[in-house]
């Protein structure tokens, strides 16, 4: 054949393809994010396996082993005791609680850290929605959107006030994003930057971390606040919402079933973009690597490259150690 166009020439040596390759996921793409719990010995995620739930002690280890690894940042998300479970979620904003311990003691044992904490009320609400809980005269649950916003400016305050140097709403009510801001600059914590989950699905992809933190919705579903999975227009209208509200960074959540949504993010918008891997991702990986039909290493890179080639800037991951140690 005469052709003058031969793509495969630079496919021919590893080194030529190096130079060719247009997405290099690096260490320092990544979140690596980490469950903790009261306990004082580390407890194996059943629903997760391969995941722990972390003491204090093993949470501030585990995490700078990352950090040495070139990961920039950790995001928290707590087990909380059923006892400190209430309607009201008091609890995610005491300043003696698990997360603001876990910061304080972050913070002092490797200060160039990132720490990044989820705001939301579901770890600490005895409904298990992110939200505060009402029934209304016909017994149906209602979310109360403003009163939330109210207690997650208390929260992220607690978390602000403890050393976090982001806070991540993962709640999804209206108005949190410019709430938040408010309240972090009126208390002098301007540089306390918003990580917004901005677009974040009601999806059956967050099963395997309920399980985790034992944080499923008692009753109902997060429908009336996560996103439809079929949107996308709406997607780029809670971003734009969330820019004008002061996101510093905006996420979108699950990430490999929703590349496209990545890649219009981060057309639409000059803040970086964060993809988050969830708990079903991980999951699926996990459980096919672990019956022998797909090979680990290979899978967990090609989703992470696929994940970062649609546009992400930042990616979540349970793999983030794993990968980093691989890229090291
Ligand atoms: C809660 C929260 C969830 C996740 C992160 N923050 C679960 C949910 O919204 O039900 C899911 C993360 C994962 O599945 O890995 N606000």
């Amino acid at each position: 054949m005469n052709l003058f166009q031969r793509p495969r020439r630079n496919r021919k040596s590893p080194a030529i393809r190096a130079m060719a390759r247009e997405t290099v996921l690096t260490p320092e793409d990544l979140v690596y994010p980490l469950f903790l719990h009261e306990g004082s010995e580390e407890e194996a995620i059943t629903s997760m396996p391969g995941c722990m739930r972390w003491s204090l002690d093993g949470l501030v280890r585990e995490a700078g082993e990352a950090h040495a690894l070139g990961i920039p940042a950790v995001i928290l998300f707590p087990a909380i005791a059923n006892e400190l479970k209430s309607p009201k979620a008091g609890e995610c904003a005491n300043p003696e609680g698990l997360v603001p311990r876990a910061i304080r003691a972050l913070k002092a044992a490797h200060p160039s850290l990132v720490v990044i904490t989820d705001v939301a009320l579901d770890p600490y609400n005895s409904d298990g929605q992110d939200g505060l809980v009402q029934r209304n005269e016909v017994g149906l649950l209602e979310i109360l959107n403003d009163e939330t916003v109210e207690v997650l400016c208390r929260q992220a305050l607690c978390h602000a006030e403890a050393g976090a140097d982001m806070v991540g709403p993962s709640d999804m009510m209206d108005g949190r994003v410019a709430a938040i801001r408010a309240a972090l600059d009126g208390a002098s914590h301007q540089d306390v930057s918003i990580l917004s989950y901005s677009v974040k699905y009601a999806s059956a992809y967050y099963g395997p971390f309920r399980g985790a933190l034992d944080s499923a919705p008692k009753d109902g579903d997060k429908k009336t606040y996560q996103m439809d999975p079929g949107n996308l227009r709406e997607a780029v209208r809670e971003l734009l919402l969330d820019e004008e509200e002061g996101a510093d960074m905006v996420m979108v959540k699950p990430a490999g079933p929703y590349l496209d949504v990545i890649a219009a993010l981060r057309n639409e918008t000059t803040l970086p973009v964060a993809a988050y891997q969830v708990s079903g991702e991980y999951l699926m990986i996990k459980s096919a690597a672990a019956a022998g039909w797909l090979e680990e290493e290979a899978v967990v890179m090609e989703s992470l490259t696929g994940i970062k080639r649609a546009g992400a800037d930042i990616i979540l991951s349970y793999f983030a150690r794993d990968v980093a140690q691989r890229l090291g």
